[in-house]
């Protein structure tokens, strides 16, 4: 045995073994870590294992081999790819898009097998690349892209740099070949870090994670590739020698998970056409809590002997089906882009769309933001876009595309008028938007967004007071700012469209029970830009009464936590208006009025004191707002979402996704008692 010039904490073992033994243990704590999510030995624990394989390597080059997991990422980029052609073809997938379909291909089956009820396992249907994993004698040896199903590309190098993806399989007789078949996928939250770090640097932001995930994958340098955090789930399998074919889908899926590859946990077993039917009803009402993105969900007879009996129709197999989901993404033509105006007068440019039928709504105009944003997008009337619309979010113009495009394109331009009233549109050098220089008093659409949050539940909580009631009023100059509201009768209303009397009664009721309102409330619903919600709070406990507010000058308001110069700015600006305070002047005229409240002093001891919480579920005395109120009143913050720096979750009845985040991250969780508890204990302190 060659002596050993520097101690690898194991003198007794020949440095070969030692290698061998540091690469098996060090595979297996990344797979728990990587694949299960459930780490076996502490992170500092893997570093020192993995640092002395590091130097046991450099000290003897040829201990190292294809599968140390210090080769993850690569040495120099690649000049190109190779060709691979892929020794048993990768092949597509029928599709279905309605109920009919499946049940077409369900009595098919059932029909060609002889049999009553069908034994299927579904899967979820990724939107990544599908990729083709080689192992031999259980190290990973090549991977390669699908490309036209026949012949791929060698991806081997980016392959690695996925933590996940074992470079030797865990068993410890592994089959002499194994080509195992899966999507390489991007996570939702990798890819919004990624395009924020794009942006930032100015670089390109990437359409949807799909993308990104293909772009990553698409790096010569494997460098960049091991920083996209990618991931990789398996549902199939090529070539195969040495140990026979599981005989079901749902066996092999599980042999996959004993050998480390990572497999993805929503799938099952299901029997005709209503199992089928059923499970992608419960993915489709998931989807949007997923992690990572699904265009659908997969269908295949479960038995592989089955399988083989049925054969294939040109490039797919007949024993499976993709059901897909209505696309959240289509593409259209943009025919014009109007502006619309807002409550502070921000000018929004819309695009209006061929209408088109994206996650189950026909989408006829997308906002564009901005004017910057429009360039930075480079869309142009005319041309081709693609549209998105995920779950219940706002239909979204991503990007043109602009290999459709044709020579009469034309550029959008900014209107120098407002299209509603008519002033000039200014836009100052420090802001992406451009505003109606008209203000409320001129500009109808600001007087209608002014009112539509006066009314607004968080403001004086006027219900029944919706955006089109305020529309006639506006435009039947019936009213011309808020304290005309509470002048409104019971005749005027009930001769409005859609209003009777019974209803020109209710509001009259609810305008009524309005006038009794807070001062935070009050501030809100003035609509001062910069003062939302929390701030119009923080303003009333601060000053207590509005005389004060409004006659601070710009060091009182700063010395208000929370209070910069921008908002501080705004509020001197907004009460120096002469019709803003004849608007006031007139509300309080009307009866609106709040308590007065006693100043509170600063208190001497914030307990909470810029510790941040997250509420979740339903708690069994407080409502959510008073809790929040506590937190608030205390010196905390509530936050909606849980991260790393998040102090305290405040867990009720049904917490839901943000509970388990919080127990991911080992983040402090509170019941109701508990939080209480904290407040008091602080409070004697
Ligand atoms: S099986 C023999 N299972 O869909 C059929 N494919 O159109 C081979 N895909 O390129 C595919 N999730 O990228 C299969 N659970 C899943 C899948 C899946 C996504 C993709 C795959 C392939 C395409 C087939």
């Amino acid at each position: 045995m060659q002596t050993d010039l520097f101690s690898t904490g194991q003198d007794q073992e020949e440095p070969e073994k030692r290698a061998e033994a540091l690469r098996r243990d060090l595979a297996r704590y990344g797979h728990a870590y990587y694949v299960l999510d459930a780490p076996i030995v502490p992170d500092s624990e893997y570093d020192r294992l993995f640092a002395e394989l590091q130097a046991l390597e450099a000290a003897h080059p040829e201990l190292v081999t294809p599968d140390s997991p210090t080769r993850r990422v690569g040495g120099t980029p690649l000049a190109q790819f190779e060709k691979v052609t892929h020794r048993v073809p990768m092949l597509s997938l029928q599709n279905g898009f309605s109920e009919a379909d499946v049940a077409a291909f369900d009595r098919r089956i059932a029909e060609e097998l002889g049999i009553g009820k069908v034994e299927y396992e579904a899967e979820l249907k990724f939107d990544g690349l599908a990729v083709n994993l080689r192992y031999e004698k259980g190290i990973l040896v090549q991977a390669a892209t699908r490309g036209d199903g026949t012949n791929g590309e060698n991806i081997t190098e980016n392959i690695r740099t996925i933590r996940s993806i074992p470079l030797r399989l865990l068993d410890l007789a592994p089959p002499d070949i194994l080509e195992v078949r899966g999507e390489v996928l991007m996570f939702k939250e990798a890819f919004r870090d990624l395009n924020r770090r794009q942006r930032e640097s100015g670089q390109k932001e990437f359409v949807n994670p799909r993308n990104a995930a293909a772009g990553s994958l698409r790096q010569l340098d494997s460098q960049i590739t091991a920083s996209r955090q990618l991931k990789f789930f398996a549902y199939g399998i090529g070539e195969l020698e040495g140990v026979p074919l599981p005989e079901t889908q749902g066996k092999m899926m599980e042999w996959f998970m004993q050998m480390g590859i990572p497999v993805c946990n929503e799938r099952k077993v299901v029997r005709g056409l209503a199992g089928l039917m059923k499970f992608f009803g419960e993915i489709g009402a998931k989807r949007d809590t997923l992690p990572y993105e699904i265009d659908g969900v997969v269908y295949k007879v479960n038995r592989r002997s089955e399988q083989e009996a049925l054969g294939f129709i040109s490039r797919a197999p007949r024993f499976a089906l993709a059901h897909k989901f209505p696309a959240q993404e289509v593409m259209t033509e943009v025919t014009g882009i109007d502006v619309q105006v807002g409550r502070t007068g921000a000018i929004t440019p819309v695009a209006r769309l061929k209408p088109v039928f994206v996650s189950g709504v026909t989408v006829t105009n997308a906002t564009l933001h901005n004017e910057d944003e429009i360039r930075r997008k480079d869309i142009r009337i005319g041309d081709t876009v693609i549209v998105r619309r995920a779950g219940d979010v706002i239909p979204e113009v991503i990007a043109s595309v602009p290999e459709k495009r044709t020579a009469d394109v034309r550029e959008f331009v900014m209107p120098v008028e407002c299209p509603v009233c008519g002033s000039p549109i200014v836009r100052s050098a420090d802001e992406a938007v451009a505003r109606c220089s008209g203000g409320w008093i001129n500009c109808p659409a600001q007087k209608k967004g002014g009112l539509q949050l006066f009314a607004s539940r968080k403001a004086m909580n006027i219900e029944g007071l919706g955006e089109q009631l305020i529309d006639q009023l506006v435009d039947k100059e019936i009213i011309s700012d808020a304290a005309d509201l509470y002048r409104l009768d019971r005749e005027t209303l009930s001769g409005l469209d859609r209003m009777a009397e019974k209803s020109a009664d209710n509001l009259l009721g609810e305008l009524d029970k309005s006038r009794q309102t807070t001062l935070a409330r009050f501030l809100y619903a003035l609509g001062i830009r910069h003062v939302g919600e929390t701030t119009a709070r923080s303003l009333a406990a601060h000053f207590g009464n509005l005389d004060d507010l409004m006659q601070a000058n710009e060091e009182q308001l700063l010395a208000i936590d929370d209070i910069g110069p921008v908002v501080a700015d705004s509020l001197i600006r907004f009460f120096a208006d002469e019709r803003n305070r004849a608007l006031i002047g007139k509300l309080k005229a009307c009866g609106i009025q709040w308590p007065e409240q006693t100043v509170t002093e600063k208190p001497v001891v914030s307990p909470l004191q810029n510790l941040k919480f997250v509420l979740t579920g339903t708690l069994p005395s407080l409502t959510r707002e008073e809790a929040a109120e506590i937190i608030r009143q205390y010196g905390g913050q509530v936050v909606s979402a849980v991260s790393r720096k998040t102090d305290y979750v405040l867990a009720g009845k049904e917490p839901g996704s943000k509970l388990a985040k919080a127990q991911e991250l080992g983040i402090r969780i509170l019941d109701e008692d508990a939080f209480l508890r904290l407040v008091k204990h602080d409070e004697n302190n």
